[in-house]
């Protein structure tokens, strides 16, 4: 999302003398400020922040008595200059009665200097507003002033910001660092930046380019992902996952490999010029250890596009916040990412919670607020969803027009078996064709992909230790020693094979 220049200088414009402005990004949103300030109203501005530490600070410091935030309004009131109020920790104190009734007055006096400014249309230079901002990662807006608050959400920098600001840490950098940058090479930095906000993105651009003399490109995007993935995991919630899995590392389902491989070109400029929607997500859901968590992390190698998972269950835990502005912040980076894969693991276990069925439980607002965010989402992000559990999902979210398509994964066949084996013996530098895999799919009935694996890495210890190659035999002894989970978990899958009979797509032909 580009940065609100507009929305705000319309709402100035309109004579709103109070704007809400919901971002955790400060140091951005006043410098933007202060820019669209001496842009438009050159020089004839008074910029003040208030925050509840050092009170309110002008151009030439501190402002005597206004540590309280009611003093500090007071101040706003009785300056007669025009001047923009950045106010930073104000919605702390949103609750006050007193704090409510001083901001009513401080909307009466502003709007009326206001209207005393030059009419609508005229040269805004010639105006001179007064202006108080309300700085606050999210919304907390007692209804009284709904009336009197216009509000703005911020997003994170888009690309475009996202370029200046890459310039302006290049622009620090010694000759030779600069001069190594490509038009394509800068592009692709930016990409890989994208998602963070302005201050942690100059951060990791400097961290990246000290010590350095000049640029290895790959070395380089390898370091901005790198630190793109410790910044976004702070978050808690969100985790910029880096996969090589592609589609070939999948053995059977290829229903739902083909239908990955259609969309993947979906997200080309020529796909839109087309008229090609941009896919909106799959739900995968199905029999534990078959593929399903290894398909999410596919489709992103598969459409070369980042990958970032989301931890619903993070979500309330409080660590990070309240459960909702962690939510929204997340959706936030996630948008500015995109084009991105949103990878949710498990889906059901963050969004029906026992105890929690009240219509207005965090949980509850939360999945409203997804499942709007699902429908209605302007942003190239496709979700890759998975679930064991369907039971627990709310119907709304199998609604048609939610999730493009529904896939369950069941056990492999006998011929997706072999391509398993195949896969995680290459895997392990075994060349394939010096087994029989034939006769090892055919003994490994009712054994998941999962399981599979665990009889390669399991049968490889024992020959290891035997101090011998690794044959069938040793295979065969190594699967034959599994319990698989289709044989403890018999009712629980002929049930999920049951309901998924005619309501999702089956992944394997
Ligand atoms: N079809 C498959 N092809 C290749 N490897 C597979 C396949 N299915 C499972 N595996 C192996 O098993 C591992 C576990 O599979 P995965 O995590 O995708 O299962 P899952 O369906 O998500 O299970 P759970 O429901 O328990 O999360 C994978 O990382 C992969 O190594
Ligand atoms: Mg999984």
């Amino acid at each position: 999302m580009p940065f609100p220049t507009e929305a705000i200088e319309s709402f100035i414009t309109a004579g709103y003398p109070i704007l809400y402005l919901i971002s955790w990004e400060e140091e951005r949103i006043e410098n933007r400020l202060k820019f669209i300030g001496k842009k438009f109203y050159q020089g004839s501005l008074n910029f003040y922040t208030w925050s509840c530490t050092d009170g309110m600070r002008g151009e030439d410091g501190e402002v005597k008595g206004t540590q309280d935030v009611i003093q500090a309004l007071d101040k706003v009131i009785d300056n007669n200059e025009s001047g923009f109020y950045i106010f930073k920790d104000l919605h702390f104190f949103l609750n006050d009665p007193k704090l409510i009734r001083r901001l009513k007055d401080v909307y009466q006096k502003l709007r009326s200097s206001s209207l005393n400014s030059p009419p609508l249309g005229s040269d805004p230079r010639s105006q001179s507003p007064n202006t108080l901002f309300i700085l606050s990662p999210s919304l907390i807006l007692p209804y009284e002033l709904e009336k009197e608050v216009a509000v703005i959400d911020v997003g994170l920098p888009d690309e475009d910001e996202v370029r200046m600001f890459f310039d302006s840490v290049l622009n620090s950098t010694s000759d030779k660092i600069r001069d190594s940058f490509t038009p394509e090479l800068k592009e692709k930095s930016v990409r890989a930046i994208l998602g963070l906000g302005a201050s942690e993105m100059e951060l990791a651009l400097r961290r990246t380019f000290i010590g350095r003399e000049k640029i290895d490109e790959n070395e380089l995007l390898d370091a901005l992902l790198e630190e793109k993935a410790q910044l976004i995991r702070k978050s808690g919630t969100l985790e910029f996952v880096r996969t090589r899995v592609g589609l070939d590392g999948i053995g059977g389902l290829e229903n739902l490999k083909e239908w990955l491989e259609i969309r993947a070109l979906a997200f080309s400029p020529k796909a839109k010029e087309f008229g090609l929607d941009i896919p909106k997500g799959v739900l995968i859901m199905g029999i534990s250890g078959c593929g399903k968590s290894l398909c999410a992390k596919a489709v992103a190698t598969a459409w070369g596009l980042p990958l970032l998972r989301l931890e619903l269950n993070q979500v309330y835990g409080g660590t990070f916040g309240s459960p909702e502005e962690v939510f929204r912040r997340a959706i936030k980076t996630v948008e500015a990412a995109s084009p991105c894969v949103l990878w949710i693991d498990e889906i059901e276990a963050g969004i029906t919670r026992s105890g929690e069925k009240a219509s207005d439980s965090p949980a509850s607002r939360i999945f409203g607020y997804f499942l709007t965010w699902m429908q209605e989402k302007e942003h190239p992000v496709f979700i890759a969803a998975t679930a064991n559990q369907i039971d627990l999902l709310p119907p709304e979210i199998l609604r048609k027009g939610r999730f493009d398509e529904i896939f369950f994964v069941s056990l492999p066949s006998q011929k997706d078996r072999k391509e398993i084996f195949r896969i995680h013996l290459l895997s392990r530098e075994k060349n394939p064709d010096s087994f029989d895999l034939d006769s090892l799919a055919k003994n490994t009935e009712g054994l998941s992909g999962a399981e599979i694996e665990q009889a390669v890495v399991s049968a490889l210890f024992e020959s290891f230790s035997k101090r011998k190659d690794l044959d069938n035999k040793e295979l065969i002894i190594a699967a034959s020693s599994i319990v698989p989970l289709s044989t403890t978990m018999r009712e629980e899958i002929s049930k999920l094979e049951r309901w998924a009979s005619n309501r999702a797509i089956k992944a394997s032909k």
